[in-house]
């Protein structure tokens, strides 16, 4: 009663929730928090980054109380943004503010996609697409996302590609493609004569651990007419701004009039779902970037040495115990494999019962070491081992 009828009823259910408060109420000292998805410092205590929150501070209450200039986003922030993750390396592109990393992949699903189109996420994924995908009625197919071949295969089969691609820094396995591997999906896209669209999620790739990361960028300036990429990129992680939401879609493709067309329509869905974004928000990041991004660099460098520091440790104690890991390059998190969901549920059991908090993923275990501190890391590994194997 009373829901609309084509409302999919099935129960969400929030996966994340209900661990990261049992573990919050578990007095155990031997405890360890691997389920949060944001940055904390060695304290224990979420990164607010100074540079930013100050900036926001210097906002008059005007500013932040005034609407937004509207559901395109204000100019200073499309500008000052875009210079920020595009770097001058797109030729032909439009962008959109949204609400957070989340609100560009659902205006861009809802842009493309109706109901039964098939959308392409990777096996091992941050649980969010598939719940975006069920709004939508979408039928959800999976790719490995270490291997290129199956998923060209895969591609070959469907009348219209809609694939989600996140990477640098995947969530959960710590992913990233090299120039190379995004060389060859691009190239079988340009020449595969079918719509073809790739989502690329960079809500992590501003903790990138390598100088070139935004490289395979200049892949998109060589584009046929039949590939539209969409950047969906969040500021919640580059300027902890989880609870702040804002975010950007960034849309690439040659046609300028089609840029046009396709920002004008997310303009009128923002302005019939959210509006428009928090005004504040703009303004914080405009003042950041044009006035004190050195800063704000380099207080963000602290944490991706840390956050390095934290993997590096991790990663080469899973090697000397034998602890089997998706291969990682960088990024907040580390995945155990599993590749029977039955086995991992009973790892997952086991840890739990030990005081050890990660989050269940399909064929894995996360273990979010952007909020374990250094010490608690070390010896880590070597307690999971002995746990899962007891
Ligand atoms: C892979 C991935 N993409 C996108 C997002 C969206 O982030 P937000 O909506 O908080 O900006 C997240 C958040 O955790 C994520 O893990």
């Amino acid at each position: 009663m009373f829901f609309a009828k084509n409302r999919n009823l099935k129960k969400y259910v929030d996966g994340i929730y209900p661990i990261t408060n049992a573990c919050k109420n578990d007095k155990n000292i031997n405890k360890v928090n691997g389920t949060i998805g944001s940055l904390y410092n060695e304290e224990n205590v979420i990164v607010a980054y100074k540079t930013v929150y100050q900036a926001l501070r210097n906002l008059s209450n005007e500013n932040i109380a005034s609407y937004a200039s509207g559901s395109f986003g204000n100019k200073d922030y499309n500008d000052a943004i875009s210079n920020y993750v595009l770097e001058d390396r797109i030729n032909n592109y439009r962008t959109i503010p949204t609400p957070g990393g989340t609100g560009a992949i659902n205006m861009a699903i809802n842009m493309c996609l109706e109901k039964g189109d098939s959308i392409i996420l990777p096996e091992v994924a941050w649980g969010n697409y598939k719940n975006i995908a069920l709004e939508y009625d979408l039928n959800v197919l999976t790719y490995d996302i270490y291997d290129l071949d199956s998923l060209l295969i895969l591609l070959d089969k469907l009348d219209k590609i809609f694939i989600v691609i996140n990477s640098p820094c995947q969530n959960p396995c710590g992913l990233s493609y090299t120039f190379e591997q995004w060389k060859r999906i691009v190239d079988y896209l340009n020449n595969c004569n079918k719509e073809a669209i790739i989502l690329n999620d960079v809500a992590y790739m501003d903790y990138s651990y390598n100088q070139n990361y935004k490289d395979y960028f200049e892949l998109f300036n060589h584009l046929n007419n039949n590939v539209l990429i969409l950047i969906a990129y969040s500021c919640s992680k580059a300027f902890s701004f989880y609870g702040v939401r804002l975010g950007s879609l960034f849309v690439i493709h040659n046609d300028k009039i089609f840029l046009d067309d396709f920002i004008n329509q997310c303009a009128r869905r923002a302005r019939a779902t959210y509006s428009n974004v928090n005004n504040g928000a703009m303004k914080t990041i405009v003042e950041l970037l044009n006035n004190h991004y050195e800063e704000y660099i380099s207080e963000k460098d602290y944490y991706i040495s840390l956050l390095k520091k934290r993997s590096n440790i991790f990663i080469n104690e899973c090697k000397d115990n034998g602890l089997d890991i998706y291969p990682y390059n960088e990024g907040f998190f580390v995945t155990l494999k599993f590749d029977d969901n039955n086995i991992r549920d009973e790892a997952f059991e086991k840890l739990f019962k030990e005081h050890l908090y990660f989050i269940k993923m399909n064929k894995g275990i996360r273990v979010g070491i952007c909020a374990i501190p250094i010490k608690d890391i070390y010896g880590l590994a070597k307690r999971i081992k002995s746990i899962i194997s007891g």
